[in-house]
């Protein structure tokens, strides 16, 4: 690594350090913690978000399919996207966030991709104009606070059939209980809300094909292993309500 990248990376973690500003709105909010940090993102979260083209190869998306990726960031899972199948087959693909240096690295990479649309918008409440196959939540469910009103919104735009993705750390029940609040209180810090009501939460309102718990290393902590899952599911025939 060069010098350059180990200054760029000082900065996230200092950025990190300080924890996620306050703002009047989660979007600022958002805006505050990512801004300094859009530049080096994909980088740094390499070494920190496991498991996304897992998460993306567990989907089975066939050819012609609409996925809908939310809380997509600067859009690096299109290269997961574009391993797993053939990016140009799929019918469309759009990435919706709410932070605007993000998502000004997603609408460069995306900038030759026809059939991919980058959307400035909330994930409780935008919708696609017609159903999706594939709905992807990769590390954003934890850093949507009304996260119920995600996922119940995730089922809304799945058509019958259709399959939600989430990759994302979580409290595991064989966690311990010092070990899980260290967690919650160390993601807590940047915004990132652990819980231990995720999953079962997921299990209820999707039929699961396909789940994994997993621990990884953190980049310049490798002695610690934070706890995180991927989740596969299909929308049921009748739609649930999202409980805690
Ligand atoms: C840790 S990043 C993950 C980005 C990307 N999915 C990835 O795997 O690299 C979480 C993302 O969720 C977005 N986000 C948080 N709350 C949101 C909301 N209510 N609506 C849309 N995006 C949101 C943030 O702006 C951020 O880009």
């Amino acid at each position: 690594m060069s010098l350059a990248d180990l200054a760029a990376d000082a900065r996230i973690v200092w950025r990190m350090l300080l924890g996620q500003p306050g703002g009047a709105s989660h979007a600022e909010r958002l805006e505050g913690f990512y801004a300094a940090q859009a530049a080096r993102y994909d980088a740094f979260r390499a070494r920190l978000l496991h498991g996304r083209s897992d998460l993306i190869a567990a989907l089975e998306i066939p050819p012609g399919a609409r996925v809908v990726e939310l809380g997509a960031g600067t859009g690096s899972n299109l290269d997961s996207l574009g391993a797993a199948c053939r990016l140009d087959h799929l019918a469309s693909v759009q990435l919706v966030d709410l932070c605007p240096s993000l998502l000004a690295v997603a609408r460069q990479r995306a900038r030759d991709l026809s059939n991919v649309e980058v959307i400035a918008a909330d994930a409780t409440t935008w919708q696609p104009t017609q159903p999706v196959d594939r709905v992807i939540l990769s590390y954003s469910l934890t850093m949507m606070p009304d996260w119920q009103a995600v996922l119940a919104n995730a089922q809304a735009m799945l058509a019958p059939g259709g399959r939600l993705g989430v990759v994302d750390f979580h409290l595991p029940g064989s966690g311990g209980r010092l070990a899980n609040r260290f967690w919650k209180r160390w993601f807590g810090h940047d915004g990132v809300h652990l819980s231990a009501a995720h999953l079962p939460a997921l299990n209820a309102l999707f039929e699961a094909t396909f789940i994994e718990e997993r621990r990884a290393a953190i980049a310049y902590l490798p002695w610690l292993r934070v706890p995180y899952y991927l989740f596969v599911g299909r929308r049921h025939a009748c739609i649930r309500a999202a409980t805690d």
